[in-house]
């Protein structure tokens, strides 16, 4: 259906998302044509590397002499300070230029790292993706935020730089743990939810059988989560407006996440059960949203419950303390009907009470 998938973000600048399957070749001829350079900086998440990174490496140098690998070792702990100056180090003391291109072979971790390193290394190298978990194929990859953590924080050194091309092969995801599907999931079921419902379908379908293989018959669902991630972000480049509807379910689970230390929620199961709370406060101000579309679900879910014994005051509290809100007023994107965002600022204490009660009673 998608042949190909491309991203405007300025009058002049685009880039293109494939999606495919066993598509290393048709990346390496991308590189090889396009930059006209003896080096070329590949940087790969330590369990990808495991199980491809020799391949990557062994085909890059057909066409490359000089191939820098660097390793990031695998987890969110890779996305800080000290990562970032080891990758600065790794890379400067190799001797690149600016047309020099890096390469990032990786899930969100990976991408948002070699991103920043790639968007300030000398003022800017070409930036190329190859995600390789679900999430960020239909997410991270695409859209150009890139950064790292700070001690204060997530996500709060940065830069938003653009990609010159992103090459989701699906053939990653092969080697794909369980619950990192179900992060991915979460991401798409989002897609489902603000954009297109008709995702619910095709989701259950793959799903069915509990396992997620084969890999790939997920390329139209990859494409279609990322056409609707492209759709918004090419009207809001800078996350100004309509690029909030992105954050649905969000804000309940940055919450949730925060309560459990980042270790007892994974990301996705966290905007999991937000997408609960959200469809509960968008049915409380007149939508008229059924379940079934989480319920249907909810058995890839096994959600942690102990966190649901906060109290729902400090899980409001602790809501109007995100790093997005602004004056404790929590601003929340909320469905008219499926397929329909909208954001609005919540100064009704008693509805965000309401929706983690709600929740509560769900999975606690
Ligand atoms: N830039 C953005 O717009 C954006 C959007 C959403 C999330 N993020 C960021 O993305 C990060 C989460 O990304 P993620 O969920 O991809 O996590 P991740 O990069 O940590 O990958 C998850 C795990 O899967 C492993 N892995 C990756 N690919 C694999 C494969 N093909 N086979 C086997 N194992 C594999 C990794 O080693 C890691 O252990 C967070 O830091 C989040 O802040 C960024």
């Amino acid at each position: 259906m998608f042949s190909q998938l491309t991203l405007k973000t300025s009058y002049s600048d685009e880039y293109f998302i494939k999606v495919g399957y066993d598509i290393r070749n048709e990346v390496i001829g991308f590189l090889a044509q396009g930059f006209s350079t003896s080096k070329i900086i590949m940087v790969i998440d330590g369990n990808v590397d495991n199980t491809f990174g020799e391949d990557w490496f062994n085909d890059l140098k057909k066409s490359f002499k000089h191939v820098v690998k660097c390793v990031v070792p695998s987890g969110e702990k890779s996305k800080s300070l000290s990562s970032y100056n080891q990758l600065l180090d790794n890379i400067l003391s190799s001797g690149i230029e600016r047309k020099t291109p890096l390469l990032a072979i990786g899930g969100g971790v990976t991408g948002d790292l070699a991103g920043y390193v790639a968007a300030s290394v000398l003022r800017g190298i070409p930036l190329i993706h190859v995600p390789t978990t679900l999430l960020a194929m239909v997410d991270s990859s695409i859209g150009g935020k890139t950064g790292i953590n700070h001690s204060t924080g997530k996500n709060l050194i940065g830069a938003f730089y653009q990609p010159k091309a992103v090459f989701s092969d699906l053939k990653f995801l092969e080697t794909l743990p369980e619950k990192e599907w179900v992060n991915g999931i979460s991401e798409i079921l989002k897609c489902g939810f603000i954009n297109d419902p008709s995702i619910f379908e095709e989701l259950k379908e793959l799903t069915r059988e509990g396992d997620f293989s084969p890999a790939k018959e997920w390329k139209h669902l990859v494409e279609k989560s990322a056409a609707i991630k492209v759709h918004i972000v090419a009207r809001d480049v800078k996350e100004s407006g309509i690029r909030e509807f992105l954050n649905f379910g969000h804000t309940f689970a940055h919450v949730l996440e925060r309560i459990g230390e980042y270790t007892d929620y994974s990301h996705g199961e966290a905007v999991y059960v937000g997408m609960w709370a959200a469809v509960f406060a968008s049915n409380k101000l007149g939508a008229d949203i059924g379940i079934a579309n989480l319920k249907d679900f909810k058995s890839l879910y096994d959600v942690y419950k102990d966190g649901f014994q906060t109290n729902t005051d400090e899980l409001v509290s602790l809501m109007q303390k995100d790093k997005k809100v602004q004056n404790e007023k929590v601003r929340l994107v909320l469905l008219k009907s499926l397929g329909q965002p909208y954001t609005r600022t919540i100064s009704d204490k008693q509805l965000l009470n309401s929706s983690w009660d709600y929740v509560k009673e769900i999975f606690g």
